[in-house]
């Protein structure tokens, strides 16, 4: 074969697996390659295609490399601009704006304005084309004139109407705009099956909803969960009405979304109350906003003020404080965790970011230093997305004094000191002692967990303290702890020990979904434990499954399946488990649990706060019993059991007709439960 042979090989493979991984990563959200990986071969194309121009045959995916693919979608005109708002950052800048407002209105001062406050929900805004009642177009903001056509995902929002509920004089056609984002919860759970699947995950909630609305295959933003709420109005005819709030009252009577944290305020005093409130509230919330939208109420009034360039006169959004701040990284140190993994962290000059003291932002790895090109002394920007770490987003160049000193990955363990690996084709550089005191830490409190074995009381001291002394060796040990062993520890009086104890003694019959997500196994998270566990059903039968037995499971990738088969092989783990055992560790087998397939077919979803049992539990007993437990209502569920305080999947259930369950329900309805298994979670 000649060398020009070969390349041109090299290159059509080359293109071939890229196509495939975008389409994987961006279309199927099934990434295969670790990020490194994806990288590598993308420079080795690039390489391939400069060196060789004549070998360009036009298409290739490096035309495409880091950008959703676009052209999926048609372009949509707005039957009327979508505007955007001028933003103030204090009250200040509101009376500013009230000030020309009521210059322009002739309005004499002391005269209060009707207005109405809203939250400034942080996801992307839509404009939805209904005719005659009927959705017949959506389509993303785009540059505010022309958008895209993204109808066919958004006839995948369970939340979003397909047809308005009919009333007298029901517009002939009309734009209905609002936003679509996704709450924390289902951001935590794709990012969690993301993390498991592939490794890559969204950075914030943001980016996870535009990624899961501008998809290609609705099929995915199906199984999205997004949600929208409405509240404004593009191009309309054969239909009117005269205040901002009025418009939200009709959108509810026709069935759409709205939000319900929306006040009327007369005269900026109220305005001001509504702000401050939602500064601390917005905490709470289970999706972003970045501020509140104020609106003047009268659409007379409106009209008169009308718009500068792109954005109204007679609205304004006012920003709390960013959740990205710059500031500066004094040092980079390097952190060990539970697998060996070396993490860079950056020590920040300490920072608020949206409320929170930030000294520390995660770096991830060597290559994320590299290409954020992150150095000691560098002026950053961090944020800190919700519940997220926070991390570096960006270094600001025009910062730099020339003082600033690269990272350099160390050569040993900083904890242990032994030579460090860094596997080719891998981004992670580990220390590959299993002994090394920080592993050792890390695994143990990941051990103790509440995800994991749910030992309370077990805390960072103390697992500093029982290692440091040898009187713990590994979490097996942990069960062999009494109250002399405990009595050594700070800050452990009589009571404190008695209980741990306690809780010790309960974590031995933990489910085994629990056990094998406490063991700490690379790739396998929360989720692919409990299929781990309701698969195999016991502990041994796991341990003895083959990669292909494993692989062979649905949501088990063959990463995974290599990494459970290669933890059991090694001697340390087989004895550590043989350990586990003797000490009288005794997951409740999945198997056992498996009283009957009663409920095999049938699905169940759980909302609001359950009182008896941990929504965990009941997932499992429906889950041993046959059925399926789901996050999200859909005309397909069996039930909805309701605790206290549900909320939008009980009113969803509701509208669809899906039969609904108290909590007392469902323990009747299982209850043969009971006497059918010694060991019943519904005892607890
Ligand atoms: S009113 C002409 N109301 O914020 C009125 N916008 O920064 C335009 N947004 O593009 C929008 N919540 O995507 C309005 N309650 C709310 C909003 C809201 C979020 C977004 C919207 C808009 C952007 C402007």
């Amino acid at each position: 074969m000649t060398p020009q042979q070969h390349e041109l090989d090299r290159l059509n493979e080359l293109r071939t697996i890229i196509g495939r991984a975008n389409r994987a990563y961006y279309v199927d959200d099934a990434p295969f390659l670790a990020d490194s990986e994806y990288d590598a071969l993308v420079i080795e194309l690039r390489d391939l295609e400069q060196r060789h121009p004549e070998l360009d045959g036009g298409s290739s995916p490096t035309d495409q490399v880091g950008a959703p693919v676009s052209q999926a979608f048609a372009p949509v005109l707005h039957g009327a601009p979508m505007l955007s708002l001028d933003n103030a950052f204090s009250l200040a800048e509101l009376a500013a704006w009230e000030q020309r407002m009521m210059r322009l209105l002739g309005l004499s001062a002391g005269t209060d304005i009707e207005y109405v406050c809203e939250l400034k929900i942080d996801g992307l805004s839509v404009s939805i084309l209904y005719e005659d009642g009927n959705l017949v177009r959506a389509a993303t903001r785009g540059d505010g004139t022309t958008g895209e056509d993204i109808t066919a995902n958004i006839r995948t929002i369970k939340c979003i109407p397909h047809s308005l509920q009919r009333h007298t004089g029901n517009p002939v056609k009309i734009e209905i705009r609002g936003e679509v984002f996704l709450s924390h919860q289902e951001f935590a759970r794709i990012n969690a099956e993301l993390e498991e699947r592939a490794g890559r995950t969204f950075a914030n909630c943001r980016n996870a909803a535009a990624g899961s609305l501008r998809q290609k295959d609705p099929q995915v933003t199906a199984q999205r969960n997004l949600h929208a709420l409405f509240y404004t109005v593009g191009e309309v005819s054969g239909w009117s009405v005269n205040e901002q709030s009025t418009l939200l009252k009709q959108y509810r009577d026709w069935g759409l979304p709205t939000n319900s944290h929306v006040r009327k305020c007369k005269g900026l005093a109220e305005v001001s109350k509504f702000v401050d409130e939602w500064e601390t509230r917005k905490e709470q919330l289970d999706y972003d906003i970045d501020g509140v939208v104020i609106k003047v109420d009268s659409f007379h009034l409106q009209r008169e003020l009308g718009q500068v360039s792109r954005a109204p006169r007679w609205a304004i959004a006012y920003k709390y404080p960013a959740l990205q701040v710059r500031t500066k990284v004094e040092r980079i140190d390097v952190q060990v965790g539970r697998t060996g993994a070396l993490t860079p962290v950056a020590i920040l000059a300490p920072v608020a970011v949206g409320g929170v003291i930030v000294s520390r932002a995660t770096l991830h790895n060597e290559d994320e230093i590299h290409r954020k090109d992150v150095r000691q002394g560098d002026t950053v920007v961090v944020q800190r997305a919700g519940e997220v770490i926070p991390e570096v987003v960006e270094v600001v160049a025009g910062e730099r004094t020339g003082l600033e000193r690269e990272f350099v990955m160390p050569q040993t363990c900083p904890i242990c000191g032994t030579p460090v690996v860094r596997v080719p084709g891998e981004a992670v550089t580990r220390c590959p002692n299993h002994a090394c005191p920080a592993r050792q830490q890390q695994s143990m409190e990941h051990f103790v967990s509440r995800a994991a074995m749910d030992i309370e009381g077990l805390g960072t001291r103390h697992i500093e303290q029982l290692l440091a002394t040898g009187v713990v060796r590994d979490v097996a040990d942990i069960y062999l702890l009494n109250s002399e062993k405990l009595a050594t520890l700070d800050r452990m009086g009589e009571k404190l020990a008695s209980r741990l104890l306690q809780n010790i003694e309960a974590s031995k019959t933990r489910p085994l979904s629990k056990l094998i997500f406490a063991l700490g196994i690379r790739h396998i998270g929360e989720r692919s434990a409990s299929i781990l566990a309701s698969h195999f059903g016991t502990l041994d039968n796991l341990r003895h499954a083959t990669a292909k037995d494993l692989a062979g499971i649905h949501e088990i990738g063959q990463t995974m399946a290599d990494s459970v088969t290669a933890w059991f092989s090694e001697p340390r783990h087989s004895e550590l488990i043989d350990k586990l055992i003797l000490v009288g560790v005794r997951p409740q087998d999945s198997a056992a649990l498996q009283v009957s397939n009663d409920l095999a077919g049938k699905s169940f979803v759980f909302t609001g706060t359950l009182t008896k049992l941990k929504r965990e539990q009941a997932e499992e007993i429906v889950r041993a019993r046959g059925g399926r437990a789901s996050s999200s209502v859909s005309r397909n569920t069996s039930f909805v059991v309701a605790g206290d305080a549900a909320g939008s999947k009980l009113e969803k259930a509701q509208t669809l007709g899906v039969p609904i369950l108290s909590e007392e329900d469902f323990i009747e309805l299982v209850g043969n439960y009971n006497s059918a298994s010694a060991q019943s979670p519904l005892d607890v």
